[in-house]
């Protein structure tokens, strides 16, 4: 977890670090075929069109997924590592810890943003923290409180119809 002085000392790493990056993981399947392709895309465009950026402005696009790395000015944040062993079911038990803890924030009256993005960063975290070899670097997770003015908080995804999902056998 990263707060007051830990997060300042970190913005700071973070902007004069130069280590070179590999992804901890693969964030979604190369080749990810409908319906998700569709439903990642439209995500995209949703949010980038409340942050009134269009699809030609690569570099305002990059900007906005550059925010990341300043955990969206939140003060406080911190870093979710899984032991490598791990597998798909475990994964999904920390997807479970995740939601309780921003469900959690959120009755406590903050705002959180989950943030894999981060994974695309390991390296310049890992140098901050010294992790256990032995840890991957899930995500991030920003905390703080969000800015209700901003037109992206608005952003609420498409839900996929019931019936698309779920099969009912009576
Ligand atoms: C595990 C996880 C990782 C995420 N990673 C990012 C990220 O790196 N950057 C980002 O802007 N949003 C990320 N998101 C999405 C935001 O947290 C998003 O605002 C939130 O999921 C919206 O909730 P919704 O699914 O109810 O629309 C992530 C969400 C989850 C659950």
């Amino acid at each position: 977890m990263l707060n007051g002085d830990g997060m300042s000392r970190f913005r700071s790493h973070l902007q004069q670090t130069q280590v070179k990056e590999t992804p901890a993981y693969t964030i979604y399947p190369k080749g990810l075929t409908s319906p998700y392709r569709d439903s990642r895309f439209k995500v995209g465009e949703d949010m980038y069109a409340l942050l009134g950026i269009p699809r030609q402005d690569k570099p305002a696009r990059f900007a906005h997924l550059a925010r990341n790395y300043d955990f969206f000015d939140a003060p406080c944040g911190f870093f979710c590592y899984i032991d490598k062993q791990m597998g798909p079911p475990q994964w999904s038990d920390l997807g479970m810890f995740l939601q309780t803890f921003m469900l959690l924030a959120q009755e406590a009256g903050l705002d959180t943003c989950a943030q894999e993005a981060w994974a695309m960063r390991s390296n310049a975290v890992a140098q901050f923290l010294n992790p256990d070899p032995q840890l991957l670097l899930f995500c991030g997770m920003a905390i703080g409180y969000k800015n209700p003015d901003a037109p992206v908080n608005t952003l609420v995804s498409d839900r996929e119809p019931l019936d698309n999902w779920a099969t009912f056998i009576d």
